[in-house]
């Protein structure tokens, strides 16, 4: 595909769609600002390069067609004005041409807000790329959604190219899965096998050890014949896991399973926290953490790993008590020679929780569209840079 920093930018109208798609709390304020930082350096390559800079991004999910201050993107417009030195416009009415000057960076309102943002109408999308000469892909979070900005403007834009953030998130995730340094190791957890059975059977044909953690972990444990107690389990799909198991035994995959868990009589913070083996959890109890012992094998095999993709903490680990498995399996990673990658909201509070941000070799911006690649889906933003591409 056509990549931005072949093009040249100089004096051209850029239209950028970006994932600015940030926390945001009651009093306006941005809780988190990776995916800004994760973005600033194509917006600062755009502007440098002395292109009319556009910035498009959504934000939660308003309804289309009214305006909801709730989910403006002002704060985000203030927050690069601050980064840039230099304030930036929050244009609202832009569908029928906005100006800017070469050098400048304008933010385009929510494109939420547009009605056909979310169908991908093609009257919509013929808008967005009648606003630029050159339309920039970059919004990595957002490229497992076939709507107006992510795809549709690609099919109409006079050039369409993918950004340097969106390059470096494929680069990345390709070569952890496409081409990896072996062993090539998964961690796959969170509450519920339901939403993770793809992404694990679609893994468990490349990878050659697999760690399950969370709820999940608690499926397969009740898939090994022991209780659960009163864990979060999911009693039908049992029968999945056992195949996800057989199949990984085919293929030669490991999934090393626990052998001691962290089990609560409830699910609070001031919970007290038994260590046992996992074959003697009783009626009563919740299984909220791995325990020590399968912690410190986990991170054995991370040490000795050639790539590690994780998604996921293996445990409750917002209450210290049960966070111990999910900080030794971080502080493996972080210490591990293998090229490790991370994605996944509650994945990237866990790095900043033991700040790791630095010793992780990738963090992805993508959630959902992190979760997409890794099922081995297409996303359909590339699919359509693909095709403009003649590819
Ligand atoms: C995300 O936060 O995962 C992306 O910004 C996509 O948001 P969406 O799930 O509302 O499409």
């Amino acid at each position: 595909v056509t990549r931005m920093s072949d093009l040249d930018l100089h004096g051209q109208r850029v239209l950028i769609r970006e994932d600015l798609n940030v926390p945001i709390d009651d009093h306006g304020r941005i809780t988190s600002t990776q995916r800004l930082d994760a973005a600033l350096p194509t917006i600062k390559a755009a502007r440098d390069a002395g292109a009319k800079v556009m910035v498009l991004s959504h934000l939660g999910r308003p309804k289309e067609g009214q305006f909801d201050e709730a989910s403006s993107l002002a704060p985000v417009a203030t927050w690069l004005g601050d980064k840039l030195g230099k304030p930036v416009r929050l244009v609202r009415d832009y569908l029928d041409g906005v100006d800017v000057a070469p050098g400048e960076v304008v933010v385009l309102e929510n494109c939420r807000m547009n009605i056909g943002e979310g169908k991908d109408d093609e009257a919509l999308s013929k808008k967005y790329a009648a606003l630029c000469d050159i339309f920039v892909m970059d919004a990595f979070g957002t490229a497992h959604r076939a709507q107006a900005s992510t795809h549709g403007v690609i099919r109409f834009a006079p050039v369409a190219a993918a950004g340097p953030l969106l390059s470096a998130e494929l680069d990345a995730l390709g070569k952890a899965l496409e081409n990896p340094a072996h062993p090539l190791l998964a961690i796959v957890a969170g509450s519920k096998v339901s939403t993770k059975l793809t992404l694990l059977e679609n893994l468990i044909g490349k990878v050659d050890q697999l760690i399950v953690g969370g709820g999940i972990a608690n499926t397969f444990i009740a898939a090994m014949g022991h209780s659960v107690g009163n864990s979060l389990v999911e009693p039908d799909l049992v029968d999945a896991a056992k195949k996800v198991l057989a199949d990984a035994k085919r293929r030669g995959a490991e999934v090393p399973l626990p052998v001691d868990v962290v089990v609560a009589p409830e699910f609070s913070a001031n919970a007290t926290a038994t260590v046992k083996p996992v074959d003697q959890v009783r009626d009563g109890e919740m299984i909220l953490d791995i325990g020590p012992e399968t912690a410190k094998s986990y991170a054995a095999l991370i040490a000795k790993a050639g790539t590690v993709v994780w998604n996921g903490p293996v445990g409750v680990f917002e209450f210290d008590a049960f966070g111990k498995g999910t900080e030794t399996l971080a502080r493996a990673i972080a210490a591990s020679p293998a090229f490790s990658i991370a994605g996944g909201g509650d994945t990237l509070a866990a790095v900043e929780k033991y700040g790791i941000e630095h010793d992780v070799s990738y963090i992805s911006t993508g959630g959902g569209a992190f979760l997409e690649f890794l099922e081995g889906k297409e996303l359909p933003a590339v699919a359509a840079l693909k095709a403009r591409a003649g590819q």
